[in-house]
């Protein structure tokens, strides 16, 4: 695969670059709190031989809550969507990614969407195999099919640090747990969850699985079919209107392309019939999303008229 340095990618890294100083790494996982917040990677794969990337291309950094769109995936090949969307919705929230507010309110209590925190956890709950490591493997071995680097693994030091702090995500499984919408040991639950969440991989990879995405779960180099493709449609929708949380309503307007975020800084991209994006900058907006991953973005989508809609 032939990856090469974007010169025009390189000048709206440059720019773009200038907004990491307004934001701020994520802290309440204190292992992410010690990332470089002046790091910014771009990676957009267009096919073996239009690859281009730019910035800190090398780093590797954790998914996030961008693995909740894997794991959606993985139950939805496990399971079909009518059990899935028995324990989770298919609502945008408008609240912060975390929030336990809507969990009471809604009668009968179900999480609004899988993307929140809340609706990820009920959906990893579902994750097929008899232990948290058959679990865990499977999911993975999705990752590398979808990347085609079977290297990628978890970040177990990230991983310990979320699982050791993670009070609020404690709270909503606990609170499902109670209404019937998760089952089973909650504290095994909680230990899949955040080693799903410490996927490790970079930019490249990343662009990767957007890459197939983007052509309906297909993924074009091996001609091979690894996510059907309605199950590819269900999650680039929900990517599009949850993907960045309570922004996703101006990304789609300023951007429109369907993403998914993660507090580590990364964002996922699928430009559909056309390309994947990998980007990395973890200083964060105010809504927990990459603020200089967003502005270029922005720039891109102007540039090469990225928009859906
Ligand atoms: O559960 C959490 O809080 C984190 N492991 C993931 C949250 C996240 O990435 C939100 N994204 N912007």
């Amino acid at each position: 695969m032939a990856w090469k340095q974007g010169v025009d990618l390189a000048n709206m890294v440059k720019e773009a670059k200038v907004w990491a100083k307004s934001g701020k790494v994520a802290d309440y996982i204190p292992a992410l709190a010690e990332a470089n917040p002046d790091m910014l990677a771009v990676a957009i794969y267009q096919g073996t031989d239009h690859c281009f990337l730019a910035g800190n291309v090398e780093e590797k950094f954790t998914l996030q809550s961008i693995s909740k769109v894997l794991s959606l995936v993985l139950v939805l090949m496990d399971l079909g969507e009518d059990v899935v969307f028995s324990k989770v919705g298919m609502e945008p929230t408008g609240d912060p990614f975390n929030s336990i507010a809507k969990l009471e309110t809604n009668k009968p209590s179900k999480p609004l969407n899988p993307m929140i925190n809340a609706g990820a956890l009920a959906v990893t709950n579902m994750i097929q195999g008899s232990t948290t490591e058959e679990r865990l493997h499977r999911l993975l071995r999705l990752v590398h099919q979808l990347t085609g680097n079977e290297k990628i693994t978890f970040n177990e030091y990230v991983a310990n640090s979320e699982l050791e702090t993670a009070y609020l995500n404690r709270s909503l499984a606990y609170f499902m747990k109670q209404h019937g919408v998760v089952e089973g040991d909650i504290e095994e639950l909680l230990d899949l969850y955040t080693k799903q969440c410490a996927i490790e991989m970079n930019c490249m990879d990343l662009a990767r699985i957007g890459y197939v995405l983007a052509h309906e779960g297909c993924d074009p180099i091996t001609a091979k079919r690894i996510i059907p493709l309605h199950i590819a449609r269900i999650v680039k929708t929900f990517m599009v209107t949850c993907g960045m949380y309570n922004a996703s309503g101006e990304f789609a307007i300023r951007v429109g392309i369907p993403a998914k975020s993660g507090v580590s800084g990364g964002i996922l991209g699928a430009i559909p019939h056309r390309s994947g994006i990998g980007i990395y900058s973890p200083a964060l907006d105010e809504k927990g999303n990459s603020l200089a991953g967003i502005k270029l973005l922005e720039v891109m989508a102007e540039r090469y008229q990225l928009s859906i809609f």
